[in-house]
């Protein structure tokens, strides 16, 4: 069962007391649980959340549904996310997705065998102008070539 840490507790309860409506703090405490269980948010970390909050659980799970940035199934140690909206599209995003599949040996949406990688297709990164990009958990990189983009990828295991 999930349960924040307590520098996590203290966390959400300071964006609690930061906005007007409790509402305004469900995307922080949805990061700092995601955070502290392993890069994705379960059924019982929104069980946890409602509890620590007051609000009901569908509250955030009206959130948690509508941002890809919340993954709602388990992700590899290094979450790989591909933009694949319109400038990365038309930039090569569709090779590099494809290449970085390939060599990871993974489907999209699923976790290498040995837990390290997961790749996932996502909505604009915010990065356009330096088409095609992914982000590797908190880090962003730009202007890949499928090469450059599985070099990053072997300097992390
Ligand atoms: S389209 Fe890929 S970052 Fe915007």
């Amino acid at each position: 069962m999930f349960e924040l840490s307590p520098a996590g507790l203290a966390k959400v309860q300071k964006e609690m007391k930061r906005y007007e409506t409790i509402e305004s703090a469900i995307i922080p405490a949805l990061f700092v649980a995601q955070k502290e269980n392993k890069g994705w948010v379960s059924e019982d970390v929104v069980r946890h959340l409602a509890k620590v909050m007051h609000i009901p659980e569908a509250k955030i799970n009206e959130v948690l549904k509508f941002y890809t940035m919340f993954n709602t199934k388990p992700v590899g140690q290094y979450h790989v996310q591909v933009c694949g909206t319109l400038s990365c599209h038309v930039n090569g995003g569709p090779a590099l997705m494809q290449h970085i599949c390939k060599e990871l040996r993974v489907s999209l949406d699923e976790i290498t065998k040995d837990g390290k990688f997961s790749v996932s297709r996502v909505e604009c990164l915010g990065s356009c102008g330096t088409a095609p990009m992914m982000q590797v958990n908190d880090s962003y990189h730009e202007n890949l070539t499928p090469e450059s983009a599985m070099n990053i990828l072997r300097g992390l295991s």
